[in-house]
């Protein structure tokens, strides 16, 4: 009796070891332990022991039964901690780079924006940039469009609230409000309360709009804006000089367009087309890209420039507008949504 306990002990303890899922160990369970397991074998067999060997007896087989338990807690321990481990998944080191990341490309946005900045370089621009959060002041009043003007409204946008603090960007009277600029045409005055002429900046940057999304309209999207002031300028340098831009940009057969318009700080103002029938998907003969004009001489006194000595154009474009028309792209919105299908293939 006393060997077939210890030999059951050590089989139990070499058969558990090889214990890994729950069914193993639930049918290991009830042939050591069960009601018909070999331990409880070998209890019944307590009644043909000599009566006085049956304490000593009985003591082996409760120790025999705490080491068969001891080690049937140990695998079911380590059953369980299979079952955790299967469910979580390899352990993951989340300070590690992603495995996938690739090499990044750049937006279609960011490279039309950086090659009109290119274009302009050659010819003397210099890259100027202004706050998206503006003054009343420069997105509106100092451009000629006082706030009773019915200019004012067609661009009326997102204001902050009066309380709102932007230290960096300082009102002209305490009165005045703040908002998210919707033309780019503030760098303009910005540029020129900082410096005396001559002048040649290009500005690219994001406007804001309180229009409602379609393929073709978005409540924020990017302007490109220009400014020229020197002496003796005239339209038709402002002609020569968006002919070079666009022919540079989409192709020597693209042609431009003027079509007499209204903006209050330009006098005489366009808007200007573009014919670009080259291109893939344009089955249109003009497409609207922007506006355009000589500076009003009231800007100029505005900022303190002699507006007898000065002279200059401006010009204003979407930046989507012309991506979309470069890369043939029919829809605003893929450009905001950071899908990779879409944007691959400007890679
Ligand atoms: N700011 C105008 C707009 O957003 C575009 C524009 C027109 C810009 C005439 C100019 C300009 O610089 O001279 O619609």
């Amino acid at each position: 009796m006393e060997q077939l306990l210890s030999a059951l002990q050590h089989k139990a303890q070499v058969d558990l070891v090889e214990i890994r899922t729950r069914p193993e160990f639930e049918a290991a369970k009830a042939r050591l332990v069960g009601p018909n397991g070999e331990l409880t074998a070998l209890m019944k067999q307590m009644g043909s022991v000599p009566k006085d060997q049956r304490p000593a007896m009985g003591k082996l087989i409760n120790e025999t039964k705490s080491l068969i338990q001891a080690d049937l807690d140990a695998a079911l321990a380590r059953v369980v901690d299979s079952e955790i481990a299967a469910q979580v998944g390899p352990a993951i080191d989340v300070t590690l780079p992603s495995p996938d990341a690739g090499p990044g490309t750049r937006h279609p946005l960011t490279q039309v924006r950086e090659e009109m900045c290119r274009i302009l370089r050659k010819v003397g621009f210099a890259v100027a940039d202004g706050p998206e959060v503006e003054t009343e002041y420069y997105c509106f009043d100092a451009l000629n469009t006082p706030a009773d003007h019915s200019a004012r409204d067609a661009q009326d946008t997102f204001y902050l609230p009066s309380d709102a603090d932007f230290g960096n960007v300082s009102k002209r009277s305490p009165g005045e409000r703040y908002l998210l600029r919707t033309h780019t045409s503030s760098v303009q005055i910005r540029t020129m309360l900082k410096g005396a002429p001559p002048i040649r900046i290009v500005s690219p940057g994001r406007v804001y709009r309180r229009d409602t999304t379609d393929a073709t309209h978005s409540a924020n999207f990017h302007q490109l804006e220009c400014l020229y002031v020197d002496r003796n300028v005239t339209v038709r340098d402002l002609k020569a000089l968006l002919d070079y831009i666009f022919t540079s940009l989409l192709g020597k057969d693209t042609k431009t367009r003027f079509r007499p318009h209204y903006f209050g700080y330009t006098e005489p103002s366009f808007e200007v087309d573009l014919s670009a029938r080259h291109l893939p998907k344009v089955n249109k003969e003009w497409i609207e890209i922007g506006g355009c004009g000589m500076v009003d001489p009231v800007v100029f006194e505005g900022v303190g420039y002699d507006s007898e000595v000065w002279s200059g154009y401006a010009f204003g474009m979407g930046l989507e507008r012309l991506a979309m028309l470069l890369y043939g792209i029919d829809d605003i919105r893929y450009f905001y949504q950071n899908d990779l299908r879409f944007l691959r293939q400007f890679a």
